[in-house]
């Protein structure tokens, strides 16, 4: 199952590049950029990772970007990151990067979108990983401060994939950021958004009915209404699920306890992600085996479950063509 799990041709969906930073590139770009790490160690940054809940980890997430100074840091940041996921049979990944967290430390959108956009040409070139680029807008900071970053994004529209939200959801319902979703649309950008991963339900179908999302990030809280699981299987509306995540972050207590076997039976389209690979515990592939011992999937699942990602995914039909073909190789 390992070797299968490897060769499945696996699309990732939901993955925060800054939660990708790895605590030995911590280190190494605290070095090259003369940045204080609270830390004596990389291994002390990895006992330092137990967390209580989401905000328990945004902290040190929101700690752990400060070594990211020019366009090289991101541009490495990416590149360490496309390159684990490529040896994990990764095909395609959607990067998240959280633009406000960064411009609030004085780094412009010049300096992350130069070396974001570097890493994804040079991958889709070197290790044919196809990617696209999720600007994910922090729910809780001001709907004003998003929407002027939106405006401030004009030069790199083109580049751009699609808009998120994201950062602590308990008290930040979607519906605060009705006029920049509405202001991407007109624009032309699909739409992404967190709900349901400590938020309630409700706060799903707002971002449904309100922000008008073509998935919703986690979700998984969507159980505690049969009327919406019943809305977001008619509609086809992706979740992208995140195990690892959800244990590390306690929505659950034990990944025995996760939900997935319940959303899956419910009829729901799924896809596995790894959230935030540095600090949850695993990247794509340890999220796949994971499941695959909590819930004793069958291969069919898995390629069901990696069709779903090739489905949704923000790629050329070309490209979808492509992966979709060497899914159905792999599933013989
Ligand atoms: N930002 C990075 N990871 C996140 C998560 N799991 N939920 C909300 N915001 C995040
Ligand atoms: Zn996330």
């Amino acid at each position: 199952m390992h070797d299968f799990l490897t060769r499945l041709p696996k699309a990732e969906l939901h993955l925060h590049i800054e939660g990708s930073l790895e605590p030995e590139l911590m280190f190494a770009l605290a070095q090259r950029n003369d940045v204080v790490l609270p830390y004596a160690s990389v291994e002390a940054v990895r006992a330092a990772y137990d967390f209580d809940d989401l905000q328990s980890f945004l902290n040190l997430y929101y700690q752990g970007m400060a070594v990211l100074r020019t366009a090289e840091d991101f541009f490495d940041l990416a590149m360490d990151y496309f390159r684990r996921a490529h040896g994990e049979g990764v095909v395609h990944v959607e990067l998240s990067f959280d633009p406000q967290a960064h411009l609030s430390r004085g780094i412009g959108l010049d300096v992350q979108m130069e070396g974001l956009t570097r890493a994804m040409r040079l991958a889709e070139r070197e290790l044919d990983l196809s990617t696209a680029l999720i600007m994910s807008f922090l729910r809780d900071r001001s709907a004003e401060e998003a929407m002027q970053v939106l405006e401030q994004a004009a030069p790199y529209w083109e580049l751009i994939d699609a808009v998120g939200l994201d950062s602590a959801e308990l008290g930040h319902p979607p519906g605060k950021f009705a006029a920049v979703f509405d202001r991407a649309k007109a624009l032309g950008l699909p739409r992404v958004a967190h709900a349901g991963e400590e938020g309630p339900a409700s706060y799903i179908r707002e971002a449904m009915d309100v922000l008008d999302v073509c998935r919703i990030d986690h979700g998984v809280r969507c159980l505690e209404d049969p009327a919406l699981v019943a809305e977001l299987i008619e509609r086809r509306l992706p979740l992208t699920v995140c195990p690892l995540s959800n244990v590390r972050l306690k929505v659950v207590e034990r990944l025995d306890d996760h939900p997935l076997p319940a959303l899956l039976e419910a009829g729901l389209t799924l896809t596995l992600n790894s959230d935030d690979p540095a600090y949850f515990g695993g990247g794509m592939l340890e999220n796949f085996l994971a499941c695959q011992r909590a819930f004793g999937w069958s291969e069919e699942t898995f390629v069901a479950l990696a069709r779903n990602a090739l489905e949704a995914a923000f790629m050329s039909e070309a490209r979808r063509e492509t992966l979709l073909k060497r899914l159905a190789a792999v599933s013989g």
